[in-house]
């Protein structure tokens, strides 16, 4: 298949992109590269730098079969510091996305909600249906959906949503100002400092490991069951940033105690993952949380020897 991705130069799209290249397919990407690094795309992907909030998108939705789309403006911090650059980009730029597949006749788009939709429920795990945004990132992402709800019904579009939980694993950003966590710690460990924790760490998040979204994203591509449906795409156990921070310490041998910090605004309490549609379609998270920060602090360690930390 010819598959474009958005958002191919950053973490989630240079995996997929890897990925789609070993099964044999084409691949198309575009961005922006206002997060995301050339240096990230793999060498086969037919690149384009550009905006995807820019009309003149359209022409490389020629051929395409399906497309992935995953650009955003996704740090919450920033969001919550700019709702109207927010909304442009998530808003109107997922808008003209999905114009440029409709014009185009693209056969399926596959794009990116997030678990921050539901950030003010108090259920656990929480099931696709509870739906209560709060921050103005969330709420952006909300928007994608009733977009795709109106395509799906007016112009018959096909659409899978993926609300990923905290996706992890080599390629995840580090350079922006407040990292996630998963590779924050891993760097000021590795350099011998004090990692930062917003809040008391008691937070708790469902971590998920790149590789096993890479499993669903392949199934949305072969797998009708997945059209005009909404995935929760989580591990389904989740721990505390306390504890996250305590496992990378024991991995790396390095016992820093952290540098706690005033929280963040807009930061759910916990996230925990429902995933029993995706497992019904026979997809299960199969990378264990020790594995997964392994193969993370191996990259993290790769990027200090090439000199680019
Ligand atoms: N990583 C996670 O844990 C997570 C969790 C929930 C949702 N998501 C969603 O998944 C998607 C991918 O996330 P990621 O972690 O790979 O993020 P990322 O920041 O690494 O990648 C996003 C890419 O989009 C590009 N981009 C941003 N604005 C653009 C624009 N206007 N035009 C073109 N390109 C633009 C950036 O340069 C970047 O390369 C996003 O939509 C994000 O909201 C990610």
């Amino acid at each position: 298949m010819r598959i474009l991705i958005t958002g191919v130069a950053g973490f989630i799209g240079s995996n997929l992109a890897d990925r789609l290249l070993q099964e044999g397919h084409e691949v198309v990407g575009l961005d922006n590269l206002t997060y995301g690094l050339k240096e990230n795309i793999p060498e086969d992907v037919n690149f384009y730098q550009i905006d995807i909030r820019d009309r003149s998108i359209y022409s490389i939705f020629e051929g395409v079969d399906a497309v992935f789309h995953l650009a955003a403006k996704n740090c919450i911090a920033d969001c919550q510091d700019d709702p109207v650059e927010t909304a442009d980009i998530n808003v109107h730029g997922t808008v003209n996305v999905f114009e440029a597949a409709r014009k185009l006749k693209v056969k399926k788009i596959i794009y990116a909600e997030s678990s921050a939709i539901y950030e003010g429920s108090k259920l656990y795990p929480t099931p696709e249906s509870e739906i209560k945004p709060e921050s103005f990132y969330a709420t952006s992402k909300l928007s994608s959906m009733y977009f795709a709800e109106a395509y799906r019904k007016f112009y018959k579009l096909k659409f899978t949503a993926l609300r990923y939980f905290c996706v992890y694993g080599p390629v995840q950003d580090y350079r922006r100002t407040i990292p996630p966590v998963m590779s924050a710690f891993i760097i000021k460990l590795l350099m011998d400092e004090h990692a930062i924790i917003y809040g008391t760490g008691k937070k708790r998040r469902d971590f998920v490991y790149v590789d096993d979204i890479n499993d669903f994203h392949l199934l949305c591509l072969n797998d009708e069951r997945t059209d005009n449906r909404v995935f929760n795409l989580g591990s389904g156990v989740n721990y505390s940033i306390n504890e996250i921070y305590k496992l990378v310490s024991e991995l790396l041998g390095i016992h820093n105690p952290p540098i706690y910090k005033p929280e963040l605004s807009g930061e759910a309490e916990e996230t925990l993952a429902d995933i029993h549609e995706a497992e019904s379609l026979g997809w299960r998270p199969k990378t264990a949380i020790r594995t997964g920060i392994m193969r993370s602090i191996d990259y993290i360690k790769s990027e200090m020897a090439k000199g680019h930390i």
